[in-house]
């Protein structure tokens, strides 16, 4: 009898072990299927907290999610990846898988482009959104066909608006003799050099320094960049002019794409997508407290009345013929678009 005891036992313990073994084999081949077959990077040059860097967050998560944790995406904010325009040089050959730019660091390489970010295009944001989510946003997208880069989604970035370190810009001519920061990217130019102001291209992450020590006396950007980057500490006048209205973009570098099967395409599509909704509600979360933190300290706003705004549309018409003559179709389905 003991002896079957005995037996018993030991073949009850040798169960417990095994199932231990089995549950410890399980465990491993789990953690192996959560190990990453890729693992990818992605460049933002906008602060951890910033909408967009949240949406990209947002993005990698369904990504892992959706493939089992087969695809990691590391975000990399703040340009540690460098600034935009190296961004992209770095994406044409694969060293960086993926990134959110703003559309005007791209509208160079593909001038179509230029047309989305036309002064004074939009009537307001709704007007904006109901192009890029329509046939003409799938168009633009399509002017990607043939570069190394392929577009996932648009985020928002609002409207830009002049801010100034010396004197309220009230009208076009204010902005006469001035030194204004512009974006890389020649259409920006233009418009500086028409308004008779001399442009001064900088990367984003060095505006703040150039007005600090008076390399430039005038930038642009929407209230929450205005607001996050702390430029507002060291230029105090803001004008609510609304020029440009400049979509951002997500994309992924063609060396990327083409190393992954179908069904992993489609959900870096769908996630870019639902990652996109995300990024639009959060950016007017944000527009809204940026506005109210600038407010509270003390800067100086300035709304501009319909005619005043007119007087820098009106100027704006020299760009419009440099930059849209070859889309004049396109131009006007935009302006014609009913919300
Ligand atoms: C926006 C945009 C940035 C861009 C910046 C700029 O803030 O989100 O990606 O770099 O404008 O003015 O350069």
């Amino acid at each position: 009898m003991r002896r079957r005891k005995k037996i018993l036992l030991a073949l009850a313990a040798g169960a417990i072990l095994l199932s231990g073994y089995q549950i410890y084999e399980t465990k491993k081949l789990e953690n192996a299927q959560t190990i990453p077959e890729y693992v990818f990077t992605y460049a933002e040059n906008q602060a951890a907290d910033y909408p967009t860097t949240m949406g990209a967050y947002r993005f990698a998560e369904l990504v892992n999610e959706r493939t089992g944790g087969k695809i990691e995406i590391r975000i990399y904010p703040e340009a540690e990846l460098g600034d935009e325009i190296s961004v992209i040089d770095q994406m044409e050959f694969g060293g960086i898988d993926f990134a959110r730019v703003s559309v005007s660091t791209l509208a160079d390489r593909i001038p179509k482009l230029n047309v989305l970010m036309l002064p004074y295009l939009y009537r307001d944001s709704a007007h904006m959104w109901k192009v890029l989510d329509g046939e003409i946003g799938v168009d633009f997208m399509d002017s990607f066909d043939g570069t190394a880069m392929i577009p996932l989604s648009w985020y928002d970035a609002g409207a830009r608006n002049f801010y100034s370190a010396k004197i309220p810009i009230e009208k076009p001519s204010d902005l006469r003799g001035l030194r204004v920061r512009v974006q890389e990217n020649k259409l920006m130019v233009d418009m500086m050099t028409t308004l008779g102001a001399s442009a001064v291209p900088l990367a984003f992450d060095q505006v703040y320094s150039a007005l600090e020590i008076g390399q430039i006396d005038v930038a642009e950007n929407n209230w929450p960049s205005f607001e996050s980057t702390s430029n507002y500490e060291v230029a105090r006048y803001y004008t609510v002019d609304e020029h440009l209205r400049v979509p951002e973009l997500q994309l992924v570098s063609k060396v990327t794409w083409d190393k992954l099967p179908e069904e992993y395409r489609h959900v870096i599509q769908q996630s870019a997508r639902d990652s996109s909704a995300y990024e639009r509600r959060l950016w007017k979360e944000r527009e809204r407290s940026s506005e109210k933190k600038v407010r509270d300290a003390g800067c100086v706003i300035i709304e501009l009345t319909q005619e005043e705004k007119k007087r820098f549309q009106e100027a704006m018409h020299p760009i419009y013929e440099k930059y849209g003559s070859d889309y004049g179709e396109l131009i006007q389905a935009i302006m014609d678009m009913e919300e």
